[in-house]
Formats: C-alpha cells, structure tokens, sequence
C-alpha cells in the first residue's frame, strides 16, 4: 500500500494530514480453538495488513469512511452506539472500549483501507480493531500500553461484533515479528517468539471463498460447551479454571458420563494444548515433517471431534495430504470457512495451485484463492 496515495485520498476526502497506521492479518501455525480454553497458541502476523489514515476533527463527530465498502459512516464520539454498518462496529467498538477505560477523545477522520481478505479467516477484523487502537492513541497521545490495545481491540470484537472471541488474533496483529512466530501462552499471556526457518518450503494459504452463516453462533457454542466441561471438573477439582489445567482422565471421570458432546470437544481442546506443545520442539529443532504431521492430527480433531470444519475445507486438506511436497495442512482459524494453511515446498507451489484450483471448481463450482504468506511484523506508524 503506498503512503503517499493513502494520505492523497485522505486529503480529498476530508482536507487534513493524516497519521497512517499499519496492523497485519494473522495465520496460525498451530494451536486452535486453545486460546479461550486458557492454553497456547502460534500465531504470526502476515504481509497482509489493514491501512488507517487518521486525523482530529474540532467537533466531536466521528466521519468514518472506508475504502472497501466506498461509503461513510458518521456519529459522535458523546454517543458511542452500534452502527448499522458492520465494517464500522469494529472502529467504534474500540473507541467505545477505550472510553470505557477511562481515555479521553475528541471527534476523529478516519479512513480504511486494506489487503487482508476479508472473510477468510486471516483476521481482517482483528487488524482493523488493532489498527484503530494505535491510530487512536497516537492521535490523542493516549500512552496506552501495547498489551491493552490486543485487549481493548478483543473487548470490542466481544461487544460490538457479538464474537466471543479469545486474545489470539488481536495479539498475533499487534505483537507479530518478521521471520518469527509467537508463542503465546493465554494463561499467564506469557509470550516468546520462535523463528520460522522453512528452508525451501512456504507457506500456502488456501482460500475456500466461503463463509457459513453459522460460523459466529457456533463458535460462541463450543466456547459455552468448553466451559461447560470445566464447570463439571471443578466441582471435583476446586483449582481447575479453564481446560488448560484439566487432563484427558478428568474428562473420562466427569464430563463423558454428563455428556458425550461437551466431552469430544473438551478432549480436543486437551489434546491440541499438548500437540502444540510438541509442535513447537518440532519447530525449534527444524523437524518441519514432524510439524507438518501435528497440523494433520489438529485438521482431523478439528473436523471430526470440534466439527468446526466444512466440505470446502475437508476437501482442500485431503486433496494435498498424500503429497510429497506437502508437509502439514489444516484448517486454520475459527471455522467453517476462510483458509487452509500449508506448508509446502517452494518450486512445486505454481503447481499445485493450478492442480487445486480446477479440482475445486469442479467439485464445488467455486474459484479457489491462492497466498503464500511471509511473517511480517506488527501493529505500527506507517511512513
Ligand atoms: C478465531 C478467534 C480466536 C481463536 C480462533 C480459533 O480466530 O477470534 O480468538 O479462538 O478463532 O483458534
């Protein structure tokens, strides 16, 4: 995105210098569903990122405009309310959390545009909440520490966009580092970065282009059906707060007996905190194939335990598993659409694409969308 052309279009929209702020989309290599379940995940922030221009105004209107919707959207800042166009909940719902925590702010310009696909799980939502909260408190010099504008940015995505959602995304935007993935533990929001050294092999995302409808209702359940299964264990276990500090013989004694639903889910959860665990030695010690074969497991209990997958994405992970060029692929993300990540080896890339492509369309009569990401780094002024 070039600055210059940023702050010209600002300029004709709204007649002021603007300030531009960065925020990138997010993969995950590993680690799903483990973030509202207290566990780890590994994020990376991508070279796919949302644009803010950004300026005071002397009333205390907020004009918002966005690039990709070509439309505005005007209130003020005394009467923070749900728009109803949701590309602008996720600006005015973080403007209403950071009032909420007591930061003062005047009438703002605001103008959006970016690259992050939207709705393909690569978190264009997260990175437009990040994105506002920097932009924000750059404008009115609000000195909001770095943590607090991830979670300012979840609280909105909660209140204003009605997704229950953990820290993962909003984290991976504003903490991500070039060359690196985050390992984060959401426990104790402990955090480490681990390089990604991928020698001859990127990654591949893959773009199903379909978003079901249910996707947000279903999320909001598997988080009420995890913590539904704590609920269980704590009445035996006192100390246990979240799936992290339970282990797979809890369940058996205490879940599975109440209901076997809430235990294939909570299983999952058990076991993907571990796998992402082994996952990140395999990572440290270069053992991409090991890696890759973790991704696998995590697709399969995904879909078959979590059933948060879909005929688009299954389709897309069992088309490449039997490939040699192909390490790891899965499902990425909350569900029930957006992308497969895959990592896969450099020259063989243009053609798998080719491959892929006409087989999806055949089979569901949909354009496939193909990204190699690189890692990028996160949430930051942009020149
Ligand atoms: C979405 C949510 C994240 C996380 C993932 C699943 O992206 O926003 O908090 O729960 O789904 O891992």
């Amino acid at each position: 995105m070039n600055a210059q052309h940023l702050k010209n279009t600002f300029k004709k929209l709204f007649n002021a210098e603007p300030i531009l702020v960065r925020s990138p989309g997010r993969i995950n290599i590993i680690g799903e569903h483990t973030d509202y379940n207290g566990g780890f995940v590994m994020p990376a922030a991508i070279d796919k990122a949302i644009y803010v221009a950004i300026s005071k105004r002397e009333d205390d209107d907020i004009h918002l405009f966005s690039e990709s919707y070509q439309q505005f959207d005007i209130s003020s800042v005394k009467d923070l309310k749900k728009s109803e166009n949701s590309w602008a909940n996720y600006i005015l719902g973080v403007a209403d959390q950071l009032k909420e925590r007591g930061y003062k702010l005047g009438g703002f310009n605001f103008y959006i545009d970016g690259d992050v696909p939207l709705g393909a799980g690569l978190s264009s939502s997260a990175a437009v909440e990040c994105a506002t909260g920097f932009a924000l408190d750059q404008l009115f010099s609000l000195s909001v520490p770095k943590m607090d504008i991830a979670l300012i940015a979840q609280k909105a995505e909660q209140t204003f966009a009605g997704v229950n959602c953990g820290i993962m995304d909003q984290f991976a935007s504003v903490f991500g580092k070039k060359d690196h993935a985050i390992m984060l533990d959401c426990r104790s929001m402990e955090y480490s970065y681990i390089p990604l050294k991928l020698d001859g092999y990127k990654l591949l995302l893959l773009n199903t282009n379909v978003k079901h409808a249910l996707a947000d209702s279903a999320y909001n359940k598997r988080r009420a059906q995890c913590e539904q299964g704590v609920a269980w264990v704590k009445e035996h276990y006192a100390n246990v707060n979240t799936l992290r500090d339970v282990d797979l013989n809890m369940l058996e004694a205490y879940v599975k007996p109440m209901d076997i639903d809430v235990y294939n889910k909570c299983r999952f959860v058990v076991e993907e905190i571990a796998r992402l665990l082994s996952a990140a030695e395999q990572l440290e010690n270069g053992n991409l194939q090991g890696l890759g074969k973790l991704m696998i497991e995590t697709h399969e209990g995904l879909s078959k335990e979590y059933e948060v997958s879909c005929k688009e994405l299954d389709f897309l992970v069992d088309a490449v598993k039997p490939l040699d060029e192909v390490l790891g692929a899965r499902m990425m993300g909350g569900g029930f659409g957006g992308c497969t990540i895959n990592i896969v080896k450099e020259e063989k890339i243009a053609d798998l694409i080719e491959e892929l492509a006409s087989k999806y369309l055949l089979e569901f009569g949909l354009k496939l969308d193909a990204y190699t990401v690189q890692t990028d780094n996160g949430t930051s002024l942009y020149n």
